[in-house]
């Protein structure tokens, strides 16, 4: 991503979205997947690998440290692990691209093993705050040379053994509780992270999947989240669930444009990743859950999105962890609903991959949209259904999910919203562009 060459795109008004769309695989998932394969001893399968720049970033990393990673020609990867505590020294630094979660959670295993890495990243990444992994995994023995601020350029020396520890996190990141989680996989006895607030748990579930002793258990403080170290994992056949992060920019399309009526296929449900669904059925949306059925031990379903008249919302804080990537399209949403929605409490849309609040006032004020912006979150009057002015031009901000809310917003617009550069796009979504195009029956 360093050197990319920007790829501008134009969207406005192209009628209604139809068709069937199954999105790529699920990038919290995706991680793991390979990250835990790495780690097994003997050959992992994954079907619905998401393979976007950011998951092919830990695939690069992983070999770097010794797993064998390969894709068939049918599409399923095929990884054979190394075993918890026998990751190798990697020769070059870590290129970590845009990715913020192969960072941290990386940075979480390599904490307890007795290894040098250097990590690097584009612009974005080099921004972004490591000092909440660097603090827990210092306390666990690991040594960290940073850049100021605790950012990348960073490099860092696992200690074997590390030392457990019992860790509150003071922001609620499945990140920060992965990469502890992570770090207590080579770490003698019971490492424990406490979780005030619920985060996406995907690393709990499939960390179990895989064999490790892991014990989660409700309590007044939340969730204690307990490992027991030195652990075996045994390969594994995962199916990857397609992204609810990624269906989200559908559902706010369909739900925008009028006589829209889509199908969003294999659907992750897990409950900490549905918050836009409850936050747009709360505006009116017509979502309807078909076929549910679990995949890979996590709830999948299809859903069923028609055009429906929104209304504002205010969104309840408390849904922030699991809609927490899916703000730009809410805010996109909301700037068409009935009335002024008001979401608050969501600080961390700040620190993503850009600064999502400033992102977004930046991008759909000059197209017309009424806003007010807080520290922890946006007031957006909406235009109640009548198309957005459009216009004007917006920068993505190496920030995928800016890209692809924007064009969700130029589908509502009069004249075209320009944005710089839609290539980050490709971090997570390398085939949204020609899926709007068959949707919105574009298809050459
Ligand atoms: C992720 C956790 C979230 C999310 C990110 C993926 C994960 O980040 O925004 O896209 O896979 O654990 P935080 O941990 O910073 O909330």
């Amino acid at each position: 991503m360093s050197a990319h060459s920007p790829d501008p795109f134009a969207i406005s008004a192209r009628g209604p979205l139809r068709g069937t769309v199954t999105v790529p695989g699920d990038k919290s998932i995706s991680h793991r997947s390979l990250m835990f394969a790495g780690l097994a001893v003997g050959e992992s399968r994954i079907e619905g690998l998401l393979e976007g720049e950011d998951v092919l970033a830990t695939a690069a990393a992983m070999r770097a440290m010794g797993a064998q990673i390969e894709r068939g020609t049918d599409g399923i990867w095929t990884v054979a692990g190394v075993g918890v505590g026998a990751l190798l020294q990697p020769q070059t630094a870590l290129e970590m691209g845009n990715s913020g979660t192969s960072t941290r959670l990386l940075m979480g295993l390599i904490a307890s093993h007795p290894i040098t890495a250097t990590f690097t990243g584009d612009a974005s990444l080099s921004k972004r705050p490591m000092g909440r992994v660097i603090d827990p995994l210092s306390a666990m023995g690991a040594e960290f040379t940073s850049s100021p601020g605790g950012r990348l350029p960073l490099t860092m020396r696992g200690l074997c053994p590390a030392v457990p520890i019992d860790y509150t996190l003071p922001v609620a990141s499945a990140q920060v509780k992965s990469a502890v989680l992570l770090a207590g996989l080579n770490t003698p006895g019971i490492t424990r992270v406490i979780e005030p607030v619920p985060t996406r748990d995907h690393s709990e579930r499939m960390l179990r999947g895989f064999g490790a002793d892991l014990t989660v258990e409700e309590s007044a403080q939340g969730r204690i989240i307990a490992i027991r170290g030195e652990a075996e994992l045994s390969p594994q056949q995962i199916a990857v669930p397609g992204d609810p992060s990624s269906a989200a920019f559908w559902m706010v399309a369909a739900s925008i444009v009028p006589g829209s009526d889509i199908v969003i296929a294999n659907v992750g449900m897990n409950p900490t990743r549905t918050g836009l669904i409850t936050a747009l059925k709360m505006m009116g949306a017509d979502i309807v859950e078909q076929d549910a059925r679990t995949v890979g031990g996590e709830p999948v379903a299809d859903l069923r999105v028609r055009h429906a008249p929104l209304s504002a919302i205010e969104v309840p804080p408390h849904l922030a962890p699991t809609m927490i990537d899916e703000y730009p399209v809410l805010f996109v949403a909301a700037a068409f609903a009935q009335g002024r929605s008001v979401a608050r409490g969501a600080e961390e849309l700040r620190v993503k991959e850009s600064d999502r609040i400033a992102a977004m006032v930046a991008a759909l004020a000059p197209n017309g949209v009424r806003l007010e912006e807080f520290e922890d979150g946006l007031a957006i009057t909406g235009s109640g259904g009548d198309p957005m002015p459009g216009g004007a031009p917006i920068v993505s901000n190496l920030d995928h999910r800016i890209a692809m809310s924007m064009a969700v917003a130029g589908l509502g617009a009069r004249d075209a919203v320009t944005i710089d550069d839609v290539s980050p796009v490709a971090t997570s979504y390398p085939g949204f562009f020609p899926t709007l195009d068959r949707l919105t029956d574009r298809q050459p």
